[in-house]
């Protein structure tokens, strides 16, 4: 499988700290931004990985990301000459994927979940990962039913049927490419990542997965600084239970 990173948009509601640079390299507590998705695609053992993003800056990004040696994967990187839309960036990659299927990831996304044995044993189709939110009209929303079968798809709509967000991490056979040439600019003049998922939901080929943990789309003031809050909190977390155990192991060593 390979990996699509997708950096696009224009970054327009995190102006003006997106004036100089692309709303991926803007900093999440500690790292930029996109080393989240990044990660994301890593955990799940994905190392063949395409970057998208604009002509504006392309420079920036791939001088951050390198060749990929010191992640320990390679990057191709793809220019997308306007914002036509996240289907679109993804069909840029129709020649990397080389006929495999593809984990289609936004670099302003942060998983908190470990997606990696949903991502790991994908075969067929397409496959969505759901969240809860408050805010359904901000994302394409998905219906399911009780069981968690999708019924229905919908970008960012007026009167959601639901409160399941598709959030930016998408698998897809190799024949979303073919599927992505056929598709129609939305009323917002984009090719839409949720018209790509519909078209699998028609031919019965579209299955989700639930997350339970956080997730954060991090394209406003707010969900930026909510991504960078989470990741401090569960760095400290981290740290905490690291002394616990080390101050435990030198009380063993001390009774010994
Ligand atoms: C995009 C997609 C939307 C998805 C969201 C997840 O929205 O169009 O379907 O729910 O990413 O982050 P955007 O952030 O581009 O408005």
């Amino acid at each position: 499988m390979k990996g699509i990173l997708i950096c696009g948009g224009t970054g327009s509601r995190l102006r003006p700290l997106t004036e100089i640079t692309n709303k991926s390299l803007l900093p999440v507590y500690d790292k930029p931004l996109l080393l989240y998705p990044l990660q994301t695609l890593l955990s799940a053992g994905i190392t063949d990985i395409a970057v998208i993003t604009g002509p504006e800056h392309m420079d920036q990004i791939a001088q951050f990301l390198g060749s990929g040696e010191r992640f320990g994967c390679t990057f191709s990187f793809k220019v997308q000459e306007r914002p036509a839309g996240i289907a679109h960036a993804l069909g840029l990659a129709e020649e990397f994927a080389a006929g495999e299927s593809v984990c289609a990831i936004l670099g302003d996304n942060v998983f908190f979940d470990d997606l990696s044995p949903v991502i790991r044993s994908f075969k067929t189709g397409a496959h969505l990962f759901l969240k809860e939110v408050h805010d359904p009209e901000r994302f394409g929303v998905a219906e399911i039913n009780a069981s968690g079968k999708v019924l229905s798809i919908e970008e960012k709509p007026a009167e959601p049927k639901s409160n399941f967000a598709a959030t930016g991490c998408y698998l897809y056979e190799s024949d979303c490419f073919d599927i992505i040439s056929g598709l129609l600019p939305s009323a917002r003049g984009e090719i839409e990542i949720t018209d790509l998922s519909k078209a699998y939901l028609m031919k019965s080929e579209l299955t989700a997965t639930i997350l339970t943990d956080e997730w954060v789309d991090a394209g406003t003031f707010e969900s930026l600084h909510k991504a960078a809050v989470i990741v401090r909190e569960r760095k400290m977390e981290a740290i905490d239970q690291a002394k616990k155990r080390s101050a435990g192991k030198r009380l063993t060593t001390e009774v010994i």
